[in-house]
């Protein structure tokens, strides 16, 4: 199925890569090397995504639940994360990628906050797609710390509590200046939003997949965006 010329491409397309995992069980395989085959789906997701004129592509990386995980996978994770930061920065200047990590950075190692902090500053400037990547990202956690720093602007009375809106809170979470997501595809079958986004998609078009995330690719994606075209949009009103 193609798009076809009429199709409205989602300005912010929001991404729960499940199943690496799954795919690497089904190969009798250790479930890093499913990690591993999803950061090159990541990858090719992206100048996938930049070329269709998709604005924005926010990809769930490393939820705060994902610690629980045992400390092998969690520190291959790592590795691969580390890894991965140098090759995302050759493709983010190729393909004029701005990205953008969101999550609270300060719990991993300093070398990986350092890695972090030098992606985003050195695409800045870039004016394609902005690649957003939750790391150690959870929708609670996200909506806890924007209100610790709101009650503090409060008490030090750069903010007057009986003048927020949506509007200031939203500018204090870690998407502020974002748009929210128009679509969230989740691979892997799960209907389950797993902490991710919870401010942000309200009012976002559900896709599930059962494609596991590494077997992901231009043509689910395209599906994906049909199935959103489909769709009628509401925002809580009636059909005109
Ligand atoms: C998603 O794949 C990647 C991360 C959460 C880091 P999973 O590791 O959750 O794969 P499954 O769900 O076990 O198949
Ligand atoms: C969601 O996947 C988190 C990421 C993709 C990073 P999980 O595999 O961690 O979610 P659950 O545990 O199935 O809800
Ligand atoms: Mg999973």
């Amino acid at each position: 199925m193609a798009l076809d010329e009429q199709m409205v491409i989602p300005q912010h397309v929001a991404l729960i890569l499940d199943g690496n995992g799954r795919w690497a069980k089904k190969r009798g395989l250790p479930r890093t090397m499913g990690h591993k085959e999803g950061c090159v789906t990541v990858e090719k997701t992206v100048e996938i995504a930049a070329r269709m004129g998709i604005r924005y592509l926010t990809v769930y990386g490393f939820s705060t639940e994902n610690w629980k995980r045992s400390a092998d996978e969690v520190g291959a994770l790592m590795q691969l994360f580390r890894f991965y930061m140098v090759r995302l920065l050759k493709i983010a200047s190729a393909n004029n990628v701005r990205v953008k990590m969101i999550g609270d950075r300060a719990r991993f190692d300093r070398d990986i906050i350092e890695g972090i902090n030098r992606l985003e500053s050195e695409t800045k400037d870039n004016t394609g797609l902005t690649f957003v990547i939750a790391v150690n990202y959870g929708g609670r956690d996200e909506i806890r710390r924007a209100a610790k720093r709101l009650a503090q602007d409060c008490t030090a009375g750069k903010v007057d509590a009986d003048q927020i809106d949506e509007a200031t809170f939203a500018s204090y979470l870690d998407t502020a200046d974002m748009p929210d997501p128009d679509l969230l595809i989740r691979t892997s079958g799960e209907l389950r939003l797993s902490n991710y986004l919870l401010w942000q998609l309200a009012y976002t078009e559900i896709v599930v997949t059962d494609c596991l995330w590494p077997d992901f690719n231009k043509e689910e994606l395209e599906k994906a965006i049909v199935q959103y075209n489909r769709r009628e949009r509401r925002f809580g009103g009636v059909k005109g």
